[in-house]
């Protein structure tokens, strides 16, 4: 598998992204503003993820995904690796993630991946987004902030 930036003059793989966050607007936001990098196998984008710088010491892993066909292979972990790594490299001191209360299985992923949580932003989900979001059962209102230094 290739892990490589995103020339500017290609095109992000949108509906990817779109999984992770439901929120076009947001997505083309922060894609003009971060780095997109994107995971390849035999030429085929299998997964993605976006940095977005927020202050000079610290960078978000504001997007993640793993094209369903290729989830549960541990491909979600080498991105969350890599991105970890490369913010590092880039010369970051922190790097954080936010992602929703009722995300079960990002919040393992991540804890795994050395992120601790430091803090939740009540009602983010409600404010931003027009739609009503449901997983897990769970209704997707808070988001869950984590972070990790570098
Ligand atoms: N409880 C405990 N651990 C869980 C879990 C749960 N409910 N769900 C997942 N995990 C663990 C897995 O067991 C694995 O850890 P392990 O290697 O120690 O077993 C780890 O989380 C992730 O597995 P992996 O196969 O590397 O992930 P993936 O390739 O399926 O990608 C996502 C994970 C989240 C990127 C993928 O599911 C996805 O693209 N989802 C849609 C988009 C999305 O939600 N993005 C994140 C937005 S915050």
């Amino acid at each position: 598998m290739e892990i490589r930036l995103l020339k500017q003059n290609e095109k992000p793989p949108m509906a990817l992204l779109l999984t992770a966050d439901p929120s076009e607007k947001l997505v083309k936001d922060y894609l003009d503003r971060g780095y997109c990098y994107t995971a390849e196998i035999d030429n085929q984008t299998v997964g993605v993820f976006v940095l977005l710088e927020i202050t000079s010491d610290t960078i978000e892993l504001i997007n993640i995904a793993v094209d369903e066909k290729h989830q549960g292979k541990g491909i979600g972990k080498t991105l969350v690796k890599d991105a970890i790594q490369k913010a590092k490299e880039i010369g970051f001191k922190t790097i954080e993630v936010g992602t929703g209360n009722s995300s079960i299985g990002q919040l393992a992923l991540y804890q795994k991946c050395g992120f601790r949580i430091i803090s939740v932003d009540k009602n983010f989900f409600i404010r931003n987004y027009k739609e009503e979001i449901f997983e897990n059962g769970i209704q997707c209102m808070d988001m869950v902030r984590l972070s990790q230094e570098l």
